[in-house]
């Protein structure tokens, strides 16, 4: 085997920090301690069930005890507590916030307090941990508002509400067979693989790139009666293949992990899509936009590709709620266009398949 010259992480960060000859490094440091966190989580999931961290699918609770009457944490609670502890120390973040926490994380008056805010999915894809699937963690970085760098007040919900298009950074990594982390700092994406000898992550994929085209594409289709018309529509024409609208035939991907599909796209292309339904009207959407639309929509827009709620870019949405749902589509550019085309040619809920909806149903006017 030859060895071949590659850059680590920490080498393609300062790289990309001579474009801003001001800046202090800061957040270089940062993302090194969000992939230190990714690292130790890594291990983690590598160790599965030998250190008892899998999820009990019996029991709906975070932490059990075992037979020696230790608390056993479940992994996405030891993964939320390996992102606060590696990033809170070094006096970068202004606060945090995380799918397993209800509120934002406050960084301890003890500690420095500093300018970015940290915002992640500590385990996405948590239902196939118990499966040995691949698995994922996803970030995006913000700039605090200046008041609250200025005072160093307690973050609030609001601070973190910010449309996709503030977003400084964002990565995820993925527990698979290789562990990767794929990083955009706003100039293109890059992706780089965990070398377990060193214990470093080593630049391999330097300029990912998702291809404009695809015949290949991801939905929960147990969800199809749930589904708005432009989406039944744009599926329906998929699966005509050859003879259909189409004229070429389509292949389908589900993984239900949604940091391993977008990898896939980002590799070779596809079409994501976790669209609004009407399965649960409360629920506009399965997804969540701070920590997992949005960073992964920026990595795959920063790729070339295009995400999007099928009704306005997703970037563009300016969130209402830490914790907002969101309907989402992302990957090759021409296929989200198609789908966003679908729902701007048609009103969405005059659909014939739903009976809520048909003639001389309650509903139509
Ligand atoms: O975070 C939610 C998630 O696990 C995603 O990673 C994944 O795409 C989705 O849920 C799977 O949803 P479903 O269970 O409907 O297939």
């Amino acid at each position: 085997m030859t060895t071949r010259r590659r850059f680590t992480l920490t080498q393609y960060l300062i790289e990309q920090r001579r474009r801003f000859p001001s800046a202090s490094g800061d957040f270089n440091a940062l993302v090194l301690d969000v992939a230190l966190a990714c690292k130790a989580i890594a291990r983690s999931v590598a160790f599965g069930e030998l250190t008892g961290v899998l999820g009990n699918p019996l029991m709906d609770v975070a932490t059990s005890v075992n037979v020696q009457g230790e608390d056993q944490k479940r992994l996405d609670v030891i993964s939320n507590e390996y992102f606060t502890q590696m990033t809170e120390w070094g006096g970068h973040l202004a606060g945090m916030a995380s799918e397993e926490m209800d509120e934002p994380y406050q960084i301890p008056e003890t500690l420095q307090r500093g300018k970015y805010l940290l915002v992640f999915d500590p385990l996405d894809g948590s239902s196939n941990i118990d499966v040995n699937v691949t698995v994922g963690s996803i970030f995006s970085i913000l700039r605090a508002p200046q008041e609250a760098i200025d005072s160093g007040r307690d973050v609030v919900e609001a601070d973190f509400l910010q449309p996709g298009t503030e977003q400084l950074a964002a990565g995820y990594a993925l527990y698979g067979p290789t562990t990767m982390l794929v990083l955009t700092v706003g100039n293109g994406v890059a992706g780089f693989t965990l070398d377990p000898n060193l214990g470093q992550f080593m630049l391999t994929h330097p300029n990912l790139a998702v291809p404009e085209d695809t015949q290949e594409f991801a939905i929960n289709a147990s969800n199809s009666r749930f589904w708005e018309a432009p989406i039944k529509r744009y599926v329906d024409e998929c699966l005509a293949g050859k003879t259909g609208p189409r004229g070429k035939d389509f292949n389908m991907r589900w993984i239900a992990s949604m940091v391993a599909e977008a990898h896939r796209i980002l590799m070779r292309g596809g079409v994501f899509m976790y669209p609004r339904d009407t399965k649960d009207v409360t629920k506009p959407g399965r997804l969540r936009l701070l920590y997992e639309a949005n960073p992964v929509g920026m990595i795959i827009e920063q790729a070339g590709g295009r995400a999007s709620t099928g009704r306005e870019p997703m970037l563009k949405v300016t969130p209402d709620a830490l914790h907002q749902r969101i309907g989402l589509v992302f990957g090759s550019k021409n296929e989200v266009e198609r789908i966003e085309r679908y729902h701007a040619e048609r009103p969405v809920f005059e659909d014939e398949r739903n009976p809520l909806f048909v003639e001389r149903s309650l509903f139509r006017d």
